[in-house]
């Protein structure tokens, strides 16, 4: 039985080449080597004509014997690698659970956001509206029919972007009272919130772009009386009930007559500070009694229905209530000052 040393010896080589293989392919190149179409076992059993008939049935069972000891071998080998690969994996994909995990920070509003919806609530308690207006208006709402006329002063004051020459950026908020009262009859109690445009420079304390807040009441008996307790209640709930206010005289061309309202400085509460400049008062909006060529302009007669009006601009309610001396930061986004505010 010439053959057979042979094929023990296919039998030792197999298994040292199995048992000293490291990867799945290299088991795989050696099981087609031996036991594949052209692999050494199959050449051997083919060589069996060769072998003398009695012999050949002992032959037989050996090819077969070694083929299960070969296929043996690698079922066991490739459980061995892939448990190797799968705690080589476990050791890359563990996790350290003491480790801090990664944090999403969640978003506020913007201060300003905030200080509009403080806004809003206290006014809608009172019974308001919100109406919206445009930001790019016609000049004869913005202006003339707020007694302004083209060759008036405030129209340097309201220094503005004109898109054509009746169309400009709003420069206030008081509009949206021409809009409302074009549209709407009396009882009116609406307030307006709003962009609003000036061609100033940039500084600490000016912005081209800022907001404002319009209010506008229009109804049978609306008096100043009205006007201060609304204003008057709205401070004190805005600032603090301890917040005392001053009406002073002022002049709007749209309302007769028209005052300027200071209010106890909320980061001294009156004592004197930088930001109030040593008054303890701050001044906070304008406001007056709706004038009658501005109703009658809108279609609401004058001998019959009265109304008052205010505006303020919300960064500067904003920048009262916090202490801020730079309005820029407002606009800017920058994540360290507006996280202080969630
Ligand atoms: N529109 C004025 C401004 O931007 C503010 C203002 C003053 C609004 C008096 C009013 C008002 O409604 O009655 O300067």
């Amino acid at each position: 039985m010439d053959n057979a040393p042979k094929l023990e010896k296919l039998l030792e080589d197999a298994l040292v080449s199995i048992s000293s293989t490291t990867g799945l392919e290299r088991l795989d190149k050696i099981r087609i080597g031996v036991l594949g179409k052209k692999g050494s076992l199959t050449a051997a059993l083919r060589g069996m004509k060769d072998i003398a008939p009695k012999e050949r049935p002992l032959f037989g069972k050996r090819v077969n014997e070694i083929r299960d000891a070969v296929t043996k071998a690698m079922d066991e080998k490739i459980s061995a690698l892939e448990e190797v690969a799968k705690k080589e994996r476990l050791k890359q994909e563990h996790i350290d659970v003491t480790l801090p995990g990664t944090k999403h920070s969640i978003g506020g509003l913007h201060p300003l956001t905030q200080i509009y919806y403080e806004t809003r609530d206290i006014f809608v308690s009172m019974g308001f509206e919100i109406m919206d207006g445009p930001e790019v208006e016609y000049d004869k709402y913005n202006f003339e029919m707020l007694n302004i006329p083209k060759d008036h002063p405030a129209r340097d004051m309201q220094d503005t972007f004109y898109v054509t020459p009746d169309i400009v950026l709003r420069t206030h908020t008081s509009p949206v009272q021409i809009r409302t009262m074009l549209r709407k009859e009396p009882p009116i109690r609406v307030i307006a919130p709003g962009r609003v445009y000036r061609s100033d420079d940039v500084d600490s304390t000016h912005s081209p772009i800022f907001n404002q807040i319009e209010g506008l009441v229009v109804g049978k008996d609306i008096s100043f009386a009205n006007l201060k307790d609304t204003l008057n209640r709205f401070l004190k709930e805005f600032y603090g009930k301890d917040t005392k206010t001053k009406f002073r005289p002022g002049h709007f061309p749209f309302t007769e007559p028209s005052a300027e309202v200071d209010a106890t400085c909320a980061k001294c509460g009156g004592s004197g500070c930088g930001v109030c400049k040593g008054t303890g008062m701050i001044e906070i909006l304008g406001c007056g009694m709706v004038h009658p060529s501005v109703l009658a302009g809108c279609g609401i007669d004058p001998e019959v229905y009265t109304g008052f009006a205010f505006g303020m601009g919300l960064d500067r309610l904003a920048t009262i209530k916090y202490g801020i001396t730079d309005i820029r930061l407002l606009f800017e986004n920058d994540i360290r000052f507006l996280s202080q505010f969630k």
